[in-house]
């Protein structure tokens, strides 16, 4: 097993896994200095090219933007999701796989649960390939978001997913859009580590889109936290540039080239 992979997994019981999504270079460069995971998430769909679900994103939509993280990426952990239908067979999954992870040069691909695919894990797993779980709220199978895992019979089933999912091979698992109850249950019961996304503060890990908690995408449902707000720097900025053209007060000499 790879040794960046055995680092987040002793991590377990022991600190909390920081983790953050990223689709370039200059924020993968921040995010690295204090990030044990980052994540080249499909959610770029909605964060960045203002889709209304993930489901339209490409094989070669992640592999462009990951070449751009990977190049901020020094020592964090740098997983890719596969976008909706790249891993539907055994055999698109595993030539998209390896194409993400040969283009990329990424340490591992993070693929949802539909159900009924701790089979692809395995083979992934097997075939060398270091794979990342989600469950819950799983945006490529499910439209409507929904906090799962509030009733017993709920729990039950998603803990049974999770254990598939480790059975299966995978490192870690992304627990989005649970309760309390179900992530401690769950957090408890696997050996890998869990990695929490409105699923309590029980996960072994935290995982945020970043341009939600930056204060950039406009979207922050209960579970973001808005640790700055990038949208009122960025319109300050823009309306002094703006302000500073119409009267002539930018550029001045300093800014020539003579
Ligand atoms: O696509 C994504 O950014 C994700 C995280 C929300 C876990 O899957």
């Amino acid at each position: 097993m790879k040794s960046k992979i055995k680092k987040i997994l002793s991590k377990k019981n022991k600190s909390k896994l920081v983790c953050l999504t990223s689709y370039s270079k200059s924020i993968a460069k921040i995010l690295d200095k204090y990030c044990d995971i980052i994540l080249v998430g499909d959610s770029m769909a909605n964060a960045l090219y203002g889709q209304n679900n993930t489901h339209k994103m490409t094989v070669d939509d992640m592999i462009k933007h990951t070449i751009s993280v990977k190049k901020g990426v020094k020592k964090s952990l740098l997983v890719v999701d596969m976008p909706k239908g790249s891993y539907s067979t055994f055999k698109k999954a595993f030539k998209n796989a390896k194409l993400i992870k040969k283009k990329t040069n990424c340490d591992a691909i993070k693929l949802e649960n539909s159900k009924k695919n701790f089979e692809i894990i395995k083979f992934l797993v097997n075939k060398g390939i270091p794979v990342m779980g989600h469950i819950g709220f799983t945006p490529q199978f499910k439209n409507k978001f929904r906090l799962e895992g509030k009733t017993e019979e709920e729990i039950k089933r998603l803990l049974k997913e999770a254990k598939s999912i480790e059975n299966a091979g995978a490192f870690s698992i992304v627990l989005e859009c649970i309760t309390f109850k179900a992530a401690k249950m769950i957090t408890n019961e696997l050996s890998i580590p869990t990695i929490g996304i409105g699923a309590s503060a029980s996960c072994d890990g935290q995982i945020l889109v970043t341009d939600d908690m930056i204060g950039l995408s406009g979207f922050y449902p209960k579970f973001v936290k808005k640790y700055c707000n990038t949208n009122r720097m960025i319109e300050k900025a823009v309306e002094n540039y703006a302000k500073e053209v119409r009267l002539k007060k930018f550029p001045t000499k300093s800014f020539f080239f003579k």
